[in-house]
């Protein structure tokens, strides 16, 4: 049987760095709230658009499988704030690349895009439609913010990271995978301003307003990441205890915490950067799995399990068979362009811009 191995990952994060304490400059927050609320410190703020940095990120994922982008037959895009809806974002990371043999596409389910992308990648290729894939999750969320809302504004950052899947015989990649949404409660959680909806409203470009009902969303994030768990671990026969890393999606550290407590999951066994990146919705799951394996983290043959959940409200677990390899088979010369400014003076620029400056 089919199955597809993850053989390279690279990582993509914009180098400014927005503090606690310069959102404290424009809103009426603070650290401690901040920190002890969801335990971010900081996040990135981008300089360019989603597809340099998701270039880097592919050629970095590449460079590590050792596979050219002139192979690569699929490229799915997990992503919620796309450059341009048409075209799309895969096939303009395409073009970058000089896939030209592959088909492009992206997947919408907000914070769990990437995980819902590696779902359609892998099928593709356990059904033989394709043999390899470049998956993507990635963000620039600070166009779309609306930095009047401190709700809101202090808890997301931008980023992007890739993995390549290739079809193999062995047991790898994807072992289970449950997927789902609580559509019920998909008005918890609205980006108005994204969107034909508001087409004729004459908004301006990153002009948004944001429904955020965070203790609701919260109460059934806990409910959707810790049910889904349950789910594929018995898919498999298998318990808490067979797992060897946990990379939940990294929304706040309480979220993490409590549903590692509904799993009995230890917290030691649960790899957390949000303190580090806040919210980059599709991209947390797979820095977070670049992060883990540079930090050695991941070790041959180990079963991991990466929760997620988002905008929909959609949820997911997927159970993650590692293959024999946890270094890079190589390295791709590639790098953003230099930022010259803060990301502070970036938000600004961005807050301008939406009152029409
Ligand atoms: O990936 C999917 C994205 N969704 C999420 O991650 C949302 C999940 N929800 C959460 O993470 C949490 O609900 C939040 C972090 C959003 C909020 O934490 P909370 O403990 O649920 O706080 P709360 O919303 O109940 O607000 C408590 C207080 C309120 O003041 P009052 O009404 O008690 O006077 C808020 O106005 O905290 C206030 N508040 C703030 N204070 C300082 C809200 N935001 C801030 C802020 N700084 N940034």
């Amino acid at each position: 049987m089919t199955h597809a191995a993850v053989t390279g990952w690279g990582k993509c994060l914009p180098p400014s760095v927005l503090t606690n304490a310069d959102l404290a400059t424009f809103l009426e927050t603070d650290d401690e709230w901040i920190v002890s609320r969801t335990g971010i410190r900081e996040r990135r703020i981008s300089h360019v658009r989603l597809e340099d940095l998701a270039y880097v990120a592919a050629r970095r994922a590449l460079a590590a499988a050792g596979l050219d982008p002139e192979a690569v037959e699929l490229i799915v895009f997990g992503t919620c704030s796309f450059d341009d809806q048409v075209p799309n974002q895969a096939s303009g990371l395409q073009l970058r690349l000089g896939a030209k043999r592959a088909a492009s596409l992206d997947v919408n389910t907000a914070c769990t895009s990437f995980l819902y992308a590696l779902s359609t990648a892998n099928a593709l290729i356990r059904t033989g439609v394709v043999r390899n894939a470049v998956v993507l999750g990635g963000e620039v969320i600070s166009t779309f913010m609306d930095w009047s809302n401190r709700g809101v504004a202090v808890l997301f950052g931008d980023g992007c990271a890739a993995v390549v899947l290739e079809a193999t015989d062995r047991e790898e990649g994807v072992l289970a995978e449950k997927l789902g949404c609580d559509a019920e409660a998909r008005s918890t959680l609205v980006i108005q301003g994204m969107g034909g909806r508001y087409a004729d409203f004459q908004r301006r470009y990153g002009l948004t307003d944001w429904v955020f009902e965070g203790p609701e969303i919260f109460k059934r994030a806990v409910m959707g990441m810790s049910g889904a768990c349950a789910e594929v671990l018995a898919a498999r026969g298998l318990t808490a205890a067979d797992i060897d890393l946990v990379i939940p999606h990294q929304a706040n550290l309480r979220i993490i915490e409590a549903v590692a407590k509904r799993s009995g999951l230890p917290m030691e066994q649960v790899f957390v950067n949000v303190h580090r990146y806040g919210n980059m919705s599709a991209a947390t799951v797979p820095v977070a799995l670049v992060e883990a394996l540079e930090a050695g983290r991941v070790t041959p043959h180990s079963t991991l399990l990466l929760p997620a959940f988002g905008a929909g409200l959609t949820w997911c677990a997927h159970l993650l068979r590692w293959g024999d390899r946890v270094t890079p088979k190589g390295e791709a010369d590639v790098e953003l362009p230099a930022c010259d400014r803060t990301a502070l003076q970036l938000v600004q620029a961005l807050i301008a811009k939406s009152r029409g400056g």
